[in-house]
């Protein structure tokens, strides 16, 4: 089995009732990150953060899978009706972890430990959230982070070809500097 197709079965068996969901019928129809919904990007976190697992497996490092999707399909849904329930976006910034953690209560028979930290703390380093206590939790977050930067980039127009010329043109002046250095 590829590994796409390992993720897509991850996703179902673990995330199937999350994915049913009321909560993430109407994430679909609620704008996130400027280009995405908020069930897109918890789809992408998702399996993204399994994509990492699966990397970190062929190293020889466990992981909690079932932690991971169901942790990252819940992270952002308690940003849901976001312009009802939040007075402004710093508000939104610092309360939707917390949020969306009394979701997954909802959606979740019941709610381990490991999966209300990584949700509570996916904000982590930013908006003065805690680090997460576990390595599915730094896992999310930078899944999370990883897919907001890429929202930033796409929606900013910046195209990974100019930002690769940006990089070399950072990384050659570093080396031009470098050896004048050497040379006085
Ligand atoms: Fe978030
Ligand atoms: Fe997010």
């Amino acid at each position: 089995m590829k590994l796409k197709e390992k993720i897509k079965a991850e996703l179902e068996r673990y995330g199937g009732g999350i994915l049913d969901s009321e909560e993430m019928r109407l994430a679909s129809g609620q704008t996130h990150h400027t280009r995405s919904t908020v069930a897109e990007h918890t789809r992408r976190v998702a399996e993204n953060s399994l994509a990492i697992c699966h990397a970190l497996n062929m190293l020889g490092i466990a992981t909690d899978r079932k932690a991971v999707v169901e942790g990252a399909l819940c992270h952002d849904l308690g940003i849901l009706g976001r312009d009802e329930k939040y007075e402004n976006e710093q508000e939104c910034y610092r309360r939707h972890a917390d949020d969306s953690v009394e979701v997954a209560r909802k959606l979740l028979d019941d709610l381990p430990e490991k999966t209300k930290d990584i949700i509570e703390r996916h904000m982590w380093p930013t908006a003065g959230s805690r680090r997460p206590s576990h390595l599915e939790g730094f896992i999310v977050s930078a899944a999370d982070k990883a897919a907001a930067v890429e929202d930033i980039i796409v929606g900013s127009r910046l195209k990974p070809a100019d930002l690769r010329t940006t990089l070399r043109n950072i990384a050659e002046r570093r080396r031009r500097r470098a050896w004048k250095t050497k040379k006085r």
